[in-house]
């Protein structure tokens, strides 16, 4: 615990701020601002030179990624956002035989603008939710059939931190011949993620919450036995086999750079490898216990001062966010800030995020202000 604790110094913003606000976006490391310099400086002093350097930092982002995934390097490519990779994969699906993809309006809403982007060749199918927390397996297992082509889940999600068990869904839609997409966005860097033993085909997610590397970086799982099979007609010259060939003739790389599109943002992705590095220094398992106390503090602060939760009770199926149900989310976010507490609003929710970083005085902090 103190050992997590020694980073706070190295995160700039908590001199300044209560931060909890992890799961929308991680805070800045120096690590990451020395990173971005040092970019800086490559580009300025190196010109288009520095480009060699600029290359092999994105094939070690790619190990480093693989190494938080349990997965290998050759099966991540770096993407711009998960958004491009979702469509990258939406486009090299076949819908002719099985026209349906399973998702829930839990799941972000760019999990499902995909597939309505492909209406009517693509039938987003949609798993209820009894609560607005949770999505019972049952309701999957129901809507699963041989129609289905794909079925998109997340490992946590988004608008209420239920973690979902991944690799029941994924027996699920290997049963019925469907693939599993995985969107571990609300996951990676603050709950271990092992994409093999989840027997995920595909995965999504990227730096800017828990990985505490910025916008602009995300990447894309290809299970290794799919690639080869999978032609995205979303592309680019660096999902090129040999791209500084520059060969007029498309021939997409074997493993999954060929979910590589363009001229990869440099300096995001100096700011991610150093978020990265941190957290995998940190220890995604002891961030997972450290968290897990945070926001069991902060779940029984709330009830017992009769605060209603939309998140789940129990630490062995939340992720990282606790969500306080109010009227008035967005006011008190407001109210909040002032007080120098930075929380964000969701749906009818307020919605904390405590990282590595934050104490349990930090969330005291909180309740005092919530309460007055
Ligand atoms: C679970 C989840 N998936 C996907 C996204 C969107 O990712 P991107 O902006 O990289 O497309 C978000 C953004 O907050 C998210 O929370």
């Amino acid at each position: 615990m103190q050992r997590l604790v020694s980073y706070r110094s190295e995160f700039p913003i908590l001199e300044r701020k209560v931060y909890l606000n992890s799961c929308s976006l991680g805070a800045l490391p120096r690590a990451g601002m020395a990173a971005v310099q040092a970019f800086l400086d490559e580009w300025a002093m190196d010109g288009a030179a520095a480009w060699e350097r600029w290359l092999k930092k994105l094939t070690r982002l790619r190990e480093f990624y693989a190494k938080l995934l349990g997965v290998t390097p050759p099966e991540i490519a770096i993407v711009p956002s998960v958004s491009g990779a979702l469509s990258a994969i939406a486009s090299c699906l076949d819908y002719r035989a099985r026209p349906r993809v399973v998702s829930s309006d839990l799941d972000f809403p760019t999990l499902l603008y995909q597939w309505q982007a492909k209406a009517p060749a693509v039938q987003l199918v949609r798993a209820a939710t009894p609560d607005g927390v949770r999505i019972p397996l049952e309701e999957y297992e129901q809507l699963i059939d041989d129609r289905t082509a794909l079925v998109a889940v997340s490992h946590v999600l988004y608008s209420s931190h239920w973690l979902q068990d991944i690799s029941a869904l994924a027996r699920m839609a290997h049963a019925r011949g469907a693939y599993l997409l995985v969107d571990v966005y609300h996951s990676a860097g603050v709950v271990p993620v092992d994409l093999i033993a989840m027997g995920a085909d595909f995965a999504v997610g990227g730096s800017l919450k828990w990985l505490c590397g910025g916008p602009g970086t995300a990447f894309l799982y290809v299970r290794r036995d799919l690639v080869q099979a999978l032609f995205p007609t979303v592309t680019g010259w660096l999902a090129h086999a040999d791209p500084f060939a520059f060969s007029t003739e498309l021939d997409y790389a074997p493993d999954a750079a060929r979910f590589h599109s363009g001229s990869p943002a440099v300096g995001s992705i100096y700011a991610a490898h150093a978020g990265l590095e941190i957290i995998l220094e940190a220890g995604v398992a002891a961030i997972r216990d450290r968290v897990a106390d945070l926001t069991d503090y902060l779940t029984a602060e709330c009830l017992d001062r009769g605060w209603i939760l939309r998140s789940p009770l129990d630490r062995a199926e939340r992720g990282g966010a606790v969500f306080i149900q109010s009227d008035r989310p967005a006011a008190l976010a407001q109210r909040l800030l002032e007080d120098g507490i930075v929380v964000d609003a969701r749906g009818p929710c307020l919605r904390v995020s405590p990282h590595f970083y934050n104490t349990p005085g930090d969330l005291e902090a909180l309740v005092n202000s919530l309460a007055q």
